[in-house]
C-alpha cells in the first residue's frame, strides 16, 4: 500500500520550492540592509517554555500543540512559534550582553495542531524577526517599516498592516475591569466559547470568530480607550513617525492577537487571495516577556510572516522561477558519456548552471529532454565530435546546428563566450 503524506504535512514541490527560495531571498536581502542578523533555533523545545509564554488559555496552548513525552518523561513540544524560542536563546546564552540591542531573524518550520484548510497547515513556515532591547517607539516604527519594505519587495496582493496598542500593565487592568463589566452586561449574547472563557482571557471576546458573538459585542470597549499617558504618547509616536514615511497602518482597534506575552504595539498584516485565513503575519511588542522567561527586564518587538500564505498572495514575479541549465549535454554512447561527464564537472566547478543526459538515450529523447527543462543549447557529443575534439551545438531557440564549433579544451569562459557569439536566426529568443 503507498504511504502519503500526514494530515496538514505538505510536500514542496520542486515547482513552487522555487518561490519559495526567492521569498526567502527577499527577505534575508532586506534583513541584511536592516542589520537583522540570522538565529537558528531547534524544532523541539520545553513544553512550559510555550505554556509561560503564549499563555495556558490560548487556542495553541489549550488545543493545538504538539507535545509527546520524551523517553525520559520530560515534557517535549513541536514549536508553534518562534518568539519564545528565540526569547529562550536569547536569555540561556546572555545575548544581552554581547550588544545593547539584538536584532534577529529566523525562517523555519512551526506546528499547529490546527484544522487544515487552504493557507492554514499543521506543519507551516514562518520568517520571523525580532528586536530586543529598546523601548522607544522609533524600533516599533523600525520593525514595522521593514514589514512594509518586505510586503512591498514581495508585491503581496492587497497587503495591509492592521495596527493597534494594547496597553500595558498601568493601564489593562482599568480596561479588563471594564471588558469584564461589559461581558456580564452582555452574557446572554455571547457564543458558548466566549461565555466560558471571558473570565480568564475576556481580550480574546474582541477577535472571536463566530459573527452572531462579534455583531453582538460591536460596541464593546476597546483598549484605545483606555490607553493611559506613556502609552498613547508611545503609540501616537510610532503613527507619525510612520506617516513621515509615508506608512500609514489601518487602525483596527478590536485586533487583540492570538498570544498572551503581547503590550502595546499589535499589529497584522491581511493580503488577497487567502480565502478566510487572510492574516499573512502579525506581531507586536512583548516587554514583560524576557522576564517572564528568567532573563533581564528587557523590552521586545517582532512579528512573523506565513510562507505558505505569502507564497498563495506574491503576486507571480519572473525572478521567483527557477533557472534553467545554461547548456544540456547529450553525450552518444559510452566513451563519449564519460568525456562529457569529465566536461560537465569542470564547467559546473565554474559555476555554470548544467545539465546531463544518459548516453544510453537516442539523441532524439535527448532534445526532448532538454526542451523540458528549458536549456536554450544542447552541446552533442558523439563519435565525430570525440574524433575532431570538438562539440556540436544546437541552438534550441532558433532550431539551428553548429557542427563541431567548440573546442572540448575550452575553459568555461571561453564555451561562453562562443555561445553568445553563436549568429542568431531572427526567431526571437525564449523568455
Ligand atoms: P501568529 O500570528 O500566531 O504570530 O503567526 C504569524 C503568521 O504565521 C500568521 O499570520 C500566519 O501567516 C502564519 N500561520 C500561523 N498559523 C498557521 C497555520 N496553521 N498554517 C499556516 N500559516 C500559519 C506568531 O507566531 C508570533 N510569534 C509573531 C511574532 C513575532 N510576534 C512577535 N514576534
Amino acid at each position: 500500500m503507498k504511504i502519503t503524506s500526514v494530515k496538514g504535512f505538505h510536500d514542496v514541490l520542486p515547482d513552487e520550492s522555487a518561490r519559495w527560495q526567492w521569498i526567502e531571498q527577499q527577505a534575508r536581502d532586506l534583513f541584511a540592509r536592516y542589520a537583522f542578523a540570522e538565529i537558528r533555533l531547534p524544532i523541539v523545545e520545553r513544553t512550559e517554555l510555550f505554556s509561560r509564554s503564549i499563555g495556558e488559555t490560548t487556542d495553541i496552548v489549550e488545543k493545538e500543540m504538539y507535545t509527546f513525552a520524551d523517553r525520559d518523561g520530560a515534557s517535549l513540544t513541536l514549536r508553534p512559534e518562534g518568539t519564545a524560542s528565540l526569547v529562550r536563546a536569547y536569555v540561556e546564552h546572555a545575548l544581552h550582553q554581547h550588544a545593547a540591542v539584538s536584532k534577529l531573524f529566523y525562517l523555519g518550520p512551526m506546528f499547529r495542531r490546527e484544522r487544515p484548510q487552504k493557507g492554514r497547515l499543521r506543519q507551516f513556515a514562518q520568517i520571523g524577526v525580532e528586536a530586543i532591547g529598546r523601548e522607544d517607539a522609533a524600533i516599533d516604527a523600525e520593525v514595522l517599516l521593514l514589514l512594509h519594505d518586505l510586503l512591498a519587495a514581495l508585491r503581496v496582493r492587497g497587503a495591509q498592516i492592521e495596527l493597534n496598542s494594547l496597553g500595558c500593565a498601568a493601564c489593562r487592568p482599568a480596561y479588563r475591569a471594564a471588558l469584564l463589566a461589559y461581558a456580564e452586561a452582555h452574557r446572554a449574547v455571547l457564543c458558548e466559547n466566549c461565555g466560558r472563557r471571558v473570565e480568564r482571557n475576556p481580550l480574546r471576546l474582541l477577535d472571536c470568530k463566530d459573527r452572531a458573538c462579534r455583531e453582538s459585542t460591536a460596541d464593546a470597549p476597546v483598549t484605545l480607550e483606555y490607553l493611559c499617558v506613556p502609552c498613547r504618547t508611545h503609540f501616537d509616536t510610532v503613527r507619525a513617525l510612520l506617516a513621515r514615511e509615508d506608512v500609514r497602518p489601518r487602525l483596527n482597534p478590536r485586533m487583540v492577537r492570538g498570544l498572551d506575552y503581547y503590550c502595546r504595539t499589535a499589529f497584522e498584516v491581511v493580503a488577497e487571495g487567502l480565502g478566510a485565513q487572510n492574516a499573512v503575519g502579525g506581531g507586536g511588542r512583548y516587554d514583560g516577556l524576557i522576564k517572564e522567561l528568567g532573563g533581564p527586564d528587557s523590552p521586545g518587538i517582532g512579528f512573523a510572516l506565513g510562507v505558505e500564505r505569502l507564497v498563495l498572495a506574491v503576486a507571480e514575479p519572473d525572478a521567483a522561477r527557477s533557472s534553467p541549465p545554461e547548456v544540456f549535454v547529450a553525450p552518444m554512447g559510452s566513451a563519449a558519456e564519460a568525456e562529457a561527464m569529465h566536461l560537465t564537472h569542470r564547467w559546473r566547478g565554474d559555476g555554470m548552471r548544467v545539465e546531463i543526459a544518459s548516453g544510453g538515450r537516442s539523441l532524439k529523447s535527448q532534445m526532448r529532454l532538454a526542451d523540458k527543462v528549458g536549456s536554450p543549447y544542447v552541446l552533442i557529443l558523439g563519435e565525430d565530435e570525440l574524433a575532431a575534439c570538438a562539440l556540436t551545438v544546437r541552438d534550441m531557440v532558433a532550431k539551428q546546428d553548429f557542427p563541431r564549433a567548440i573546442g572540448l579544451s575550452s575553459s568555461t569562459a571561453a564555451l561562453r563566450e562562443a555561445l553568445a557569439q553563436l549568429p542568431r536566426s531572427t526567431v526571437e529568443p525564449r523568455a
